[in-house]
């Protein structure tokens, strides 16, 4: 390795690492003063209530500065329980936030793009009418809210569509298939991205936000879980991928 790339590496590294502590210090800042996550971490795990709070910790939302009381209301200036507790209602309430079917609405708050798909999907018709469909946290997790690994997303799937109940049987194979094509695929964007080095030609700059483009529509459809409509944007995608010129010879060595 050259100098010079020693020591771009070098600040690279330091970069991301103050990036990391800021955002560890960020998220400390707003968990310190917010009564909800100091009283609640002082719930013992073994406890119900425990339990759930301790859920959070670790959490994306808890990265990004995302507290208990964005999804649970209440006051989280107020030190007491009381007045914390003023408008936060358990999840077997019906005007709780965190009532099964409330959530869509209380994550789509934030993330409008996913509950707009959501709600077109037959599994929302299902939540509202008969409490039977899949609601956000069923996928996600309560607070930790993790993207789900395709064999644990087949095994979330296989709770309702499995023989026994005869709904769709064959959903947790092919949704572990649609999940598995749709990393590929984001795996492979990437790796492009890189080898397509700026300064890129116009053309193809314009065929690698096609694709992205492309990509993100699969995503997106993800919450419609309608896996034919993931499958076609997936080919679009590859077809666009197609028309990358041959990659430009790596420069510098
Ligand atoms: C001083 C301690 C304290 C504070 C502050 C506090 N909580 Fe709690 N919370 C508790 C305890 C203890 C429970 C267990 C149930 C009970 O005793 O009411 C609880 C229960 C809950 C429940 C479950 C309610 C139910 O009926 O199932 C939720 C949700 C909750 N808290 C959210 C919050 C949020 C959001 C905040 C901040 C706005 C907050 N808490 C602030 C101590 C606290
Ligand atoms: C991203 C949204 C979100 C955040 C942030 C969040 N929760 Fe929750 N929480 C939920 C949802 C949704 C449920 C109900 C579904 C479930 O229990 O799995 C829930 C359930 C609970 C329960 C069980 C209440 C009951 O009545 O069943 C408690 C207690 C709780 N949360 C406390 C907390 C505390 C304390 C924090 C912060 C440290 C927190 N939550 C942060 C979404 C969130
Ligand atoms: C107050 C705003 C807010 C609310 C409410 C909220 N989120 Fe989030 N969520 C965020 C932010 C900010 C991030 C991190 C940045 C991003 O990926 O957009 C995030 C990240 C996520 C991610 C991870 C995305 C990834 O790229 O890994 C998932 C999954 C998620 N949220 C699901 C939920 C669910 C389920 C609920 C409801 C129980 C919820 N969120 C409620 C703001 C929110
Ligand atoms: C039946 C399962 C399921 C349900 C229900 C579900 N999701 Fe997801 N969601 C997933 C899977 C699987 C992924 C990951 C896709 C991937 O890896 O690219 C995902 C990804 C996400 C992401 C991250 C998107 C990104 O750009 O990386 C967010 C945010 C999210 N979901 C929010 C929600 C919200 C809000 C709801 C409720 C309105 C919801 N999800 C309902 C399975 C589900
Ligand atoms: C909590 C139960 C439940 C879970 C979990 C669940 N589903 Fe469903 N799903 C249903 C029900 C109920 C129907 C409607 C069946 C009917 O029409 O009789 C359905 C229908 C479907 C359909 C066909 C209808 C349509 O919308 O085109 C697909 C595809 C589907 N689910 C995909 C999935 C995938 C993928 C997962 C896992 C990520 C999943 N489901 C998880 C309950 C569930």
């Amino acid at each position: 390795m050259s100098r010079a790339r020693f020591s771009t590496t070098c600040f690279v590294v330091l970069c991301v690492g103050l990036i990391y502590v800021h955002r560890a210090l960020s998220a400390e800042k707003t968990a310190q003063g917010n009564s909800c996550v100091q009283c609640h971490s002082k719930l013992p795990a073994s406890s119900f209530y425990g339990a759930k709070s301790h859920g959070w910790v670790g959490s994306i939302h808890q990265r990004h500065g995302i507290t208990c009381n964005d999804c649970h209301g209440g006051n989280p200036a107020a030190p007491g329980e009381k007045q914390a507790h003023i408008g936060v209602l358990g999840s077997s309430d019906p005007h709780s936030p965190v009532y099964f079917k409330n959530i869509p609405a209380t994550c789509g708050k934030c993330h409008g793009a996913e509950y707009f798909k959501f709600k077109q999907s037959l599994h929302y018709q299902m939540l509202e009418s008969t409490g039977q469909g899949p609601d956000c946290v069923t996928c996600h997790g309560s607070m930790v809210t993790k993207v789900l690994s395709p064999d644990a997303l087949a095994g979330v799937c296989a709770r309702c569509h499995n023989q026994s109940m005869h709904i769709f049987p064959d959903v947790p194979q092919k949704a572990k298939q649609v999940l598995l094509m749709l990393r590929e695929s984001k795996a492979l964007l990437d790796a492009d991205q890189r080898v397509y080095t700026a300064p890129r030609s116009a053309k193809t700059a314009q065929i690698l936000d096609e694709a992205a483009i492309e990509l993100h529509d699969a995503k997106l459809d993800w919450h419609k879980f309608d896996l034919n409509s993931i499958t076609n944007y997936l080919l679009k995608f590859y077809n666009t991928m197609e028309k990358l010129p041959p990659a430009p010879a790596p420069a510098g060595h």
